[in-house]
């Protein structure tokens, strides 16, 4: 996977994805990085990025032209021209399903916004994914770019290492992850829960998964819809609804 970065502060993004687990993969040849800063293509006398919106209104625009050369330096070095991914609170909302299929791609480019946004006719040329990390605003692109390039990473074949992947995740199966425990057996008057001590496998799978569904439908009921429960399951969903329903009403 090889990541490209269009942004008007590079050692960000260098900085954050060259630590931890990215870090590895880079320096293992899994991934590569190239931040491209904007404002090496901005070709007037002052290396100037950004202009005032035409119609008035506050804050400064980027300009198309900088924004495009630097897509195209990237582009001719590319075997075809790659996906860009516009990061924007007005795109599309980022998942795990996005990730594992943005990674299956040879190269992504992310472009990052500043100021108020970049000149829409740059974008309508380039861009081919408008994406945003969830409702809220930020300063600029780089941040949801490398929340983006951090799960998408975990996707490709050989970043994380066998216990690391082996793991069974959040949103595996649209099924949010059960409790975990390590040693010692007894923190704070708290004991690990019993079958976790048994050794019995089957009995194990069995908590874990009945966990999960708890959870889920507790902490993010929305994602049992596209759950793949059995009935048996179910029943146990309504079950608890039903008890919290009532626990809910003792309480008023
Ligand atoms: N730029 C500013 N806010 C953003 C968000 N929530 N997601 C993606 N890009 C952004």
């Amino acid at each position: 996977m090889n990541f490209h970065v269009l942004t008007l502060f590079p050692e960000m993004i260098e900085n954050g994805m060259n630590t931890s687990i990215t870090g590895r993969a880079i320096t293992k040849g899994l991934l590569t990085l190239e931040a491209v800063n904007i404002r090496d293509y901005a070709f007037n006398k002052h290396q100037k990025v950004d202009d005032y919106t035409y119609g008035g209104g506050a804050g400064m625009l980027m300009q198309a032209e900088p924004v495009y050369l630097a897509y195209e330096a990237i582009a001719k070095r590319t075997a075809k021209r790659p996906r860009v991914v516009y990061l924007t609170p007005q795109g599309q909302v980022f998942n795990q399903a996005m990730a594992r299929e943005m990674a299956q791609e040879e190269d992504l480019v992310f472009l990052c916004g500043h100021y108020e946004g970049i000149d829409e006719r740059v974008l309508e040329e380039i861009v081919t994914d408008y994406v945003s990390i969830g409702d809220y605003v930020l300063t600029g692109g780089e941040l949801p770019a490398m929340v983006m390039m951090d799960s998408i990473s975990r996707m490709v074949p050989g970043v994380l290492n066998n216990q690391e992947s082996g793991e069974t995740e959040s949103f595996a199966g649209n099924l949010l992850e059960y409790p975990q425990y390590s040693r010692p057996e007894e923190w704070h008057g708290k004991k690990v829960p019993e079958v976790l001590m048994s050794g019995h496998h089957a009995n194990i799978e069995k908590w874990r998964r009945e966990q999960s569904v708890y959870r889920t439908a507790k902490r993010r009921p929305d994602l049992l819809k596209k759950a793949d429960l059995t009935n048996k399951e179910w029943n146990y969903v309504r079950q608890l609804r039903k008890q919290w329903k009532e626990e809910e009403e003792q309480t008023k």
